[in-house]
Formats: structure tokens, C-alpha cells, sequence
């Protein structure tokens, strides 16, 4: 007896700049995949960022999460236009999907791939998970400005820690690490912020003592920062708020060799609402248009996306064909290679349907 493949709809935010580059050989990597490993997918493109909002003066339309909610997953490149405000642009389209789809979790993983080079001497393998909690914390909407233009001018932003948003990342991150050395990091600034941070601390402390075969190690944003640097393989799991997640994770993703492998996944882990795939780099306004962008962090995010639909093989095929074009030394210009946008690509793609 034969059955239907299973089918994923998948919605297709290509968002500006070098999103709309790399997202076309993303979905041809999934599409190559598909017919091998009996699975479909329907993408539906999402025609959303700023030429959108240029238009409509807003990133998305009124009820672009809705149009969202029924879909399995969200496949994002990235947005962002050097004539909108980023805060215009992250808080009209990003920010309101991981919200209102509480993906509390943004998990990012980088690796050395094959073939790249690490710019600190010495630095031959990496493998780091950065477990950032991804809608509470410092990026919050209370505060304000006020007595604007006068000298007196005050603007207050209001962090915001509750013991649930801790513990669930806390125990996400905690899973992470039992499943690898069991050794948690987890990014604090309590000396310096005297509220939030000691609290960010107790909670983790509690979800590690109630997880046998995971410690947890509590370091110093500033110091953690220099660590990751001079001593990158002490660390394995990092646990970390808002701010610090996303932070850290743009500098180990460069010490991994360059901001365009690195993928990330916003997952509602619960499965309540769709999760969001993307690449942790933005739009870069300075390369966009010109075939130079490295589209291996938007495959990789493609790659979770896959994993997180339970297409475990399809996935690992994904990243081993990537790692095998690296290997070969074809290689974007950003990893000290020659090979535009489209040739990396299509190389992959070659790969994959070997
Ligand atoms: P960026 O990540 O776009 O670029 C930083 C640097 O890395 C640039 O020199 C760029 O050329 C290079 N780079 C990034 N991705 C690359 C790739 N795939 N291949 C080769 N080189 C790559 O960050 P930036 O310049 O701070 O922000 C540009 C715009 O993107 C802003 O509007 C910002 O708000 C937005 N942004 C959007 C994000 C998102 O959609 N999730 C995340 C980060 C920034
Ligand atoms: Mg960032």
C-alpha cells in the first residue's frame, strides 16, 4: 500500500536586500530534497518588507498573522532598508510573528563548516548553541521619551523578566545541554543590573537543579563575551536573555568565520502556532543586488526548518551537501572565495541531487 507524501505549507517571507537573493536557492535546496525523500511542500509567498510598506505604509498587511497561523512554518531572508527606520521595519513584521506566535525560544546553532576559516588564530572546530529567549526581556514595549527636543529630554525602557519566560528557556536550554556535554552557560549581568539579572539567575539555577545531568555555569555578559574569544571551547550551551542572546550570537557566529552561515530557528516549541526560519544576518544594504551574498545561513535555517518538521535525513542531507561544496573550495566572497551567490547555489543543488 502506497500513501500520499506528507505535505508542509510553508510561508515565504524573502523581505528585503539579499533576502530576496538567498531565499530562491534555499527553496530549491528543499524542493531538490523533497522529491527525494517523498515529501511536498507548498510555498506560499509572502510579498512583505519595505517595497510593501512603501506602498501601504505598513510591513505586512492588517491581517498578516493570520495568514500566517494557518501555515506550518514561517521561512523569513531577512528586512530591513536603509531608508525606513530598523525600528519601523523589525517592529512591523519580526518582532509581532515571534509575539503574537510566542516563539519563546530563538535557537542558534553555528559550527566550523568545512572549509572555513576562523578569524582567531588557531580555531579549527566550533560547535556552540545559543539558546536566546526571544519575546520578553529588554526588547519590550514599556517605557517612553519624554520633554522631546528640550535639554531635559528622558527616554526609559523598561526590562521585563517573568518567571515563567525564565523557566521555559531555562528548560529548553537545559534539554539542549543534557543532549550534548551537559554543561549550561548561562549569560548574566547580575552585579551591574540589580533586579532582573539576580532574578534571570535564581530561576535558572532551579530549572538546572530540577535537571539531573546538566550544570550550569553563570558568567558575565562582559567577561562571557571575552571568554568566547580567548577560550571559545570552554562553552557549549548558552542560555541567555533578549539582548545578550542576540548579541553573543552575532559573535559567535563570526568567530564560526562569517555572520552569513548562521542560522536560526524562533520556535514556538509547543507547537501551538508555526515557528519562524531564518538566517541571523540582516539585509546588508552594501552587498545587495550584486550576487555576493552567502546564501549558506538561509539553507542552514531551512535545514531546522526541516528537523523541525521531523524530516530528520532531508535535513542532515541538506547540510552535508553544503559542507561538501565548502569542502571543495567553492566558496562566497565573504569566506575568502570567489563563487557569486548563484554559483554556490547551484553547486549545492548539484549536490543534493546526487
Ligand atoms: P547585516 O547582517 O545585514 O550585515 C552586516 C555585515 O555582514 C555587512 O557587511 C554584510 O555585507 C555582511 N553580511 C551579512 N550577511 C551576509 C551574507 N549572507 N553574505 C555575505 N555577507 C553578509 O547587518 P546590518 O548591516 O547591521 O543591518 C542591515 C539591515 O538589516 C538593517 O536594516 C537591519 O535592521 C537589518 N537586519 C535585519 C535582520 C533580520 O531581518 N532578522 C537581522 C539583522 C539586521
Ligand atoms: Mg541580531
Amino acid at each position: 500500500m502506497t500513501t500520499a507524501p506528507t505535505s508542509y505549507t510553508v510561508d515565504v517571507i524573502a523581505g528585503d536586500g539579499i533576502g530576496l537573493e538567498v531565499m530562491p536557492a534555499a527553496i530549491d535546496c528543499v524542493d531538490t530534497l523533497a522529491s527525494r525523500f517523498d515529501f511536498q511542500v507548498t510555498w506560499r509567498h509572502r510579498e512583505w518588507g519595505s517595497d510593501y510598506y512603501r506602498a501601504h505604509g505598513r510591513m505586512m498587511p492588517v491581517d498578516g498573522i493570520d495568514q500566517l497561523a494557518s501555515g506550518d512554518a514561517t521561512l523569513l531572508g531577512a528586512v530591513g532598508a536603509e531608508d525606513i527606520p530598523d525600528d519601523v521595519t523589525l517592529w512591523g513584521l519580526l518582532i509581532p510573528i515571534r509575539r503574537e506566535f510566542d516563539q519563546y525560544i530563538n535557537l542558534r546553532p553555528i559550527r566550523i563548516l568545512p572549509g572555513v576559516d576562523s578569524p582567531l588564530a588557531g580555531v579549527e572546530e566550533l560547535d556552540i548553541v545559543v539558546v536566546r529567549e526571544n519575546v520578553e526581556g529588554e526588547y519590550s514595549e514599556i517605557g517612553g521619551r519624554f520633554h522631546r527636543g528640550r535639554p531635559e529630554e528622558t527616554a526609559i525602557q523598561e526590562a521585563v523578566f517573568t518567571r515563567a519566560g525564565v523557566t521555559r528557556v531555562a528548560e529548553y536550554a537545559a534539554a539542549q545541554a543534557l543532549a550534548r556535554s551537559g554543561k549550561l552557560v548561562s549569560a548574566t549581568k547580575s552585579n551591574g543590573i540589580i533586579h532582573t539579572m539576580p532574578f534571570w539567575d535564581e530561576v535558572v539555577a532551579e530549572v538546572v537543579a530540577a535537571t539531573p545531568g546538566v550544570s550550569v555555569e553563570k558568567v558575565l555578559i562582559d567577561a562571557l563575551a571575552a571568554r568566547l574569544v580567548l577560550k571559545p571551547h570552554s562553552v557549549d550551551v548558552i542560555v541567555a536573555s533578549n539582548l545578550f542572546g542576540d548579541i553573543l550570537s552575532d559573535l559567535v557566529a563570526a568567530i564560526a568565520g562569517s555572520i552569513g552561515i548562521a542560522p536560526s530557528g524562533n520556535l514556538n516549541p509547543a507547537r501551538r502556532y508555526p515557528s519562524m526560519f531564518e538566517p541571523v544576518h540582516g539585509s546588508a544594504p552594501d552587498i545587495a543586488g550584486r550576487n555576493l551574498a552567502n546564501p549558506v545561513g538561509q539553507m542552514w535555517a531551512a535545514a531546522m526548518m526541516l528537523d523541525h518538521f521531523g524530516e530528520n535525513a532531508a535535513s542532515t542531507a541538506l547540510m552535508t551537501g553544503v559542507e561538501a561544496v565548502l569542502a571543495s573550495g567553492t566558496r562566497t566572497r565573504d569566506l575568502g572565495g570567489t563563487a557569486g551567490t548563484d554559483e554556490f547555489s547551484k553547486a549545492v543543488i548539484d549536490q543534493l541531487r546526487r
